[in-house]
């Protein structure tokens, strides 16, 4: 047997999901206190009790991540990751701080070499705190798309990202044409879409920064590329959603200004979507769009309770996400603790299964990506966090108490961050040697 033959046993705590936790509740949550994950050749064959996978396969490679719990690696469905180095600037709402902070940092991905440096730094911070996927906004430079790629590649990751379009409203120097918006989208598309573990997203960042021309030739990209997702803002603060009825008088509402452009459909990544009317979200809920939650952005730009009950609850798809940098965090587990915070705000306590269903399955479902990744099952991408329940005094302190592996995990969930994560792993690679 070669070594690449050879599988590998993780052993740990083990967290995996038999279904939705939503509408299933606790039955939905597999937890084995001995677990172990068997993997070869990058991919899960086999999720049980540690002892029984032993035996079975003496010849695996073991690594035993003693009382520390396996769960799926991170899926951030939502970040900016040009926007790392403006990550917690101080005191603007949306569209100033759009103006100040972020049309200026964006500006510079102009240089390849500067976009690469960011594009590495933004990945090995994400899999420092534990996150495997993320689906990404570049900026209008095909550059920026490149070296994001080129970046994600060399760790191996599965990434989702996109050109971010814009032809007005935006600074000269970060502007395309509706021409170009479209012919640079579709060389991007078709040099990297299904390269490895890359995807390509058509990207118009939101209708204020595109034009009607601009809206309908990305939407017509869409519709020869159906099997590409299409990400895009909507309906994040009410001075935007203002905004949006100015620009576009002829709309019914902001999601109109997608759909009257055909950008309206399953594929849809919609991220906010804070105040959205009845007919919106009748209509997200007809089409299968997925909405995506972005709690620490939405906290810190002061934009908005996110409605989660309501939304679940009426069968809408809900994928978990960083929104780096308007986001103030690069963790998921911060993502989760903020998500939970929002929930309380609004009347419901989230249940540590589902925060974790959300940002692992939720945003695996979201992307069209829950048969690669986003759970711990036979035949998924071995992408893996091992997460350290005990990571600082105070977190082991509350841990100590629990009695049931959600009272054992809520404090990380709440109180963790990169300190949490004991390892990362990536298609079954250990790719990042915690402080746990
Ligand atoms: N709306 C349009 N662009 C952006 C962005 O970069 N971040 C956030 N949070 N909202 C947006
Ligand atoms: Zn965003």
């Amino acid at each position: 047997m070669t070594k690449a033959d050879t599988p590998q046993l993780i052993l740990g705590q083990t967290l995996a999901f038999s279904g939705d936790p939503f509408a299933e509740g606790l039955a939905a949550a597999r937890h084995e206190r001995r677990g172990g994950v068997l993997i070869r050749g990058g991919v899960i064959e086999k999720v049980g009790a540690a002892e029984a996978l032993r035996a079975a396969n003496p010849q695996a490679a073991v690594t035993d991540h003693g009382e520390a719990l396996l769960c799926a690696g991170f899926v951030d469905a939502h970040a900016h990751y040009p926007q790392t180095p403006i990550i917690a600037s101080w005191g603007k709402q949306l569209i100033d701080w759009l103006n100040t902070y972020t049309f200026p940092q964006e500006m510079r991905f102009q240089d390849e070499a500067y976009a690469a440096e960011v594009a590495h730094r933004y990945l090995d911070l994400v899999r420092a705190h534990g996150t495997t996927t993320v689906c990404s906004y570049c900026t209008i430079h095909p550059q920026s798309v490149t070296a994001f790629f080129e970046a994600a590649a060399t760790r191996n990751m599965r990434v989702l990202a996109g050109k971010t379009c814009m032809d007005r409203n935006a600074p000269d120097g970060l502007k395309d044409t509706a021409q170009s918006a479209y012919d640079d989208s579709k060389a991007l598309l078709e040099r990297w879409h299904g390269q490895g573990r890359a995807s390509y997203v058509i990207t118009p960042r939101f209708s204020p920064t595109s034009t009607p021309e601009q809206l309908s030739a990305l939407g017509a990209l869409w519709a020869e590329h159906p099997g590409c997702l299409m990400q895009t803002h909507l309906s994040e603060q009410t001075d935007e959603c203002a905004w949006v009825a100015r620009l576009y008088p002829e709309a019914r509402d902001y999601l109109d200004t997608y759909e009257m452009h055909g950008l309206l459909g399953a594929g849809g990544l919609y991220g906010h979507a804070i105040h959205l009317t009845d007919r919106e979200k009748a209509r997200l809920l007809e089409t299968g769009a997925s909405l995506i939650h972005c709690p620490t952005s939405n906290t810190f730009i002061g934009s908005g309770l996110f409605d989660m009950d309501g939304l679940r609850s009426a069968g809408h798809s809900v994928g978990l996400a960083t929104d780096t940098g308007g986001g103030s965090s690069f963790s998921m587990l911060r993502t989760m603790a903020s998500a939970y915070e929002i929930a309380q705000l609004r009347g419901r306590a989230l249940h540590p299964a589902e925060l974790v269903w959300l940002a692992t399955q939720g945003s695996a479902r979201a992307l069209k990506m829950d048969r690669r990744i986003g759970n711990l099952a036979p035949g998924l991408e071995a992408d893996i966090v091992v997460l350290d329940l005990a990571s600082t005094p105070a977190i082991a302190q509350a841990a100590e108490r629990a009695d049931t592996i959600w009272a054992a995990v809520f404090p990380t969930i709440m109180m963790g961050d990169d300190r949490a994560i004991r390892q990362t792993y990536i298609a079954g690679q250990p790719a990042h040697a915690g402080a746990g």
